[in-house]
């Protein structure tokens, strides 16, 4: 049976105050558009339709996809006047299935029961039992029993003080026979206290037809939960990263404090993996086996291979996915910056205020203090001085430097690239090389120091 999905994207969110549409504000790294649509990448619908009128063509092409179509709502006159642009895009006489571009966290379990339940035949409402339920519309049921037949949704603003004393409300969210509620949509009127064209109208439409209604109750609050205002999605946010860490440490992961835990992507973790408060994970990122990562790390795309620890305050940031590897048993900060393509080999050792860009680290090399690696190939065991670097930028082009296995470059070095240091050479301390240096010797290229016997300073004139 042909499967529909529509997600309502055109309202305008002025709650948030902002100049960026709404639903392309971010959760957890990615937009709340962007949620709801990989949620329904594993429903195999025929059809994914995605309704904008706001911010549209900023809407669309920041979420535009192969699969995807777009169906401008100009304006926007209601949900049901939002729902009949996208009519024609609807294929079939099967379900469709409509979402809310701003209820970011709905899970497929939760999607894939209203399709089930609806097939094609009945119209399926997730509803959710509030405390406070203002502003919903609120679920009709016969003679106001929780278990009798739902009759219709009255819109917060339109209902009686009786109605708005009903704790069931309408999460946005629906299930419907194809045909019918393109039928449905199209006797809408906008006779209401908001002058809008309700799509919650066509419930009393399907009774009056004697179309089965059926009212499901969500499993929580924080799937139907919609983002109106920055304090709502920061609440979101925080359920989120819970939900998230709480997973990883049923994973055996070991969070210092999950309520200081953020993660904007996807993180692998192998066993022992322990995590320190305060640290952000973007992007795609593994910790091999036994990882330690210190408190107040940043990493984004990286992978850290087995044994490695992170000390506090680094700075890992591989842009791409893959884009930082660290080895086994490397030993990371603190306050270390690794940069998009450090690639360090096993038992490396980078120290703080170190930077790593675009460079490769042999086994066992050492770069503790102070020091910049950019363009640079690093052979095994060599030991990078305090305060070297690399000058890997003429002013219009990036040069590589090549630093063969067991060199020792002194504190204070600057290798002048393109440059080559052939393997178990020695750089005295405060050298600026600009000449390849060959395997093995001792490359000193700074002023010879001078000793001046019974120097007088000078005294300050009167
Ligand atoms: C709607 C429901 C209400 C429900 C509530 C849940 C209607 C009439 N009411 O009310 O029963 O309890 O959601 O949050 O449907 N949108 C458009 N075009 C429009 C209007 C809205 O695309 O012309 C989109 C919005 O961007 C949003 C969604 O539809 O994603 C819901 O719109 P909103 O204005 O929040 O509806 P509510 O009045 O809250
Ligand atoms: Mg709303």
């Amino acid at each position: 049976m042909a499967l529909n999905i529509v997600i309502m994207a055109a309202g305008k969110g002025t709650r948030m105050k902002s100049a960026l549409p709404k639903v392309l504000h971010k959760l957890a790294g990615r937009s709340l558009l962007q949620h709801v649509l990989n949620m329904t990448e594993g429903l195999a619908a025929q059809r994914s339709v995605v309704i904008t009128g706001h911010g549209a063509d900023e809407v669309e092409a920041a979420v535009a996809a192969p699969h995807l179509s777009f169906v401008r709502q100009m304006p926007q006159l209601g949900t049901g006047h939002a729902i009949q642009q996208a009519v024609p895009a609807l294929e079939g006489e099967g379900t469709t299935l409509i979402l809310n571009g701003d209820v970011p966290l709905i899970k497929q379990a939760t999607a894939q029961r209203l399709i089930e339940a609806c097939d094609g035949r009945a119209l399926v409402l997730l509803t959710i039992h509030l405390s406070d339920p203002s502003g919903y519309g609120r679920i009709i049921r016969q003679d106001g029993k929780a278990e009798g037949n739902v009759l219709g949704i009255k819109e917060h603003k339109d209902a009686t003080p009786e109605e708005r004393a009903i704790r069931e409300g309408y999460t946005g969210m629906m299930a419907a026979p194809t045909g019918a509620l393109k039928r449905w949509v199209g006797q809408l009127n906008n006779n209401n206290v908001q002058g809008e064209y309700y799509l919650t109208d066509i419930v009393a439409m399907a009774v009056a037809e004697g179309v089965p209604v059926l009212g499901i109750a969500a499993p929580n609050e924080t799937e139907v939960l919609g983002v109106n205002s920055p304090v709502q999605l920061a609440d979101l946010e925080r359920r989120f990263q819970r939900e998230q860490a709480h997973e990883l440490m049923e994973a055996g992961v070991r969070l210092a404090d999950p309520a200081r835990f953020d993660l904007r992507g996807q993180l692998q973790c192998g066993q022992d993996v322990e995590i320190d408060v305060n640290c952000v994970f973007e992007g795609q990122v593994s910790l091999g086996d036994g990882v330690r990562i210190g408190a107040n790390c940043v990493i984004r795309n990286a992978s850290i291979a087995a044994g490695a620890r992170i000390h506090e305050f680094s700075h890992i940031d591989g842009e791409k996915a893959g884009g930082v590897k660290v080895g086994a048993g490397a030993l990371i900060g603190p306050f270390a910056r690794l940069r998009p393509g450090a690639d360090l080999g096993d038992e490396v050792h980078i120290g703080n205020f170190v930077e790593v860009k675009n460079s490769s680290l042999a086994r066992g090399a050492k770069a503790n203090h102070l020091a910049y690696l950019g363009d640079a190939t690093v052979g095994e065991r060599v030991n990078y001085g305090a305060g070297s670097i690399t000058a890997n930028y003429d002013g219009a082009n990036k040069h590589r430097t090549e630093i063969g296995a067991d060199v020792h470059v002194g504190s204070n070095c600057v290798l002048v690239a393109p440059i080559s240091i052939g393997a178990g050479a020695t750089i005295g301390g405060g050298s600026t090389i600009t000449k390849p240096v060959a395997a093995g010797e001792l490359s000193v290229a700074r002023g010879k120091q001078v000793g001046i016997a019974g120097w007088t300073r000078p005294v300050k004139k009167r």
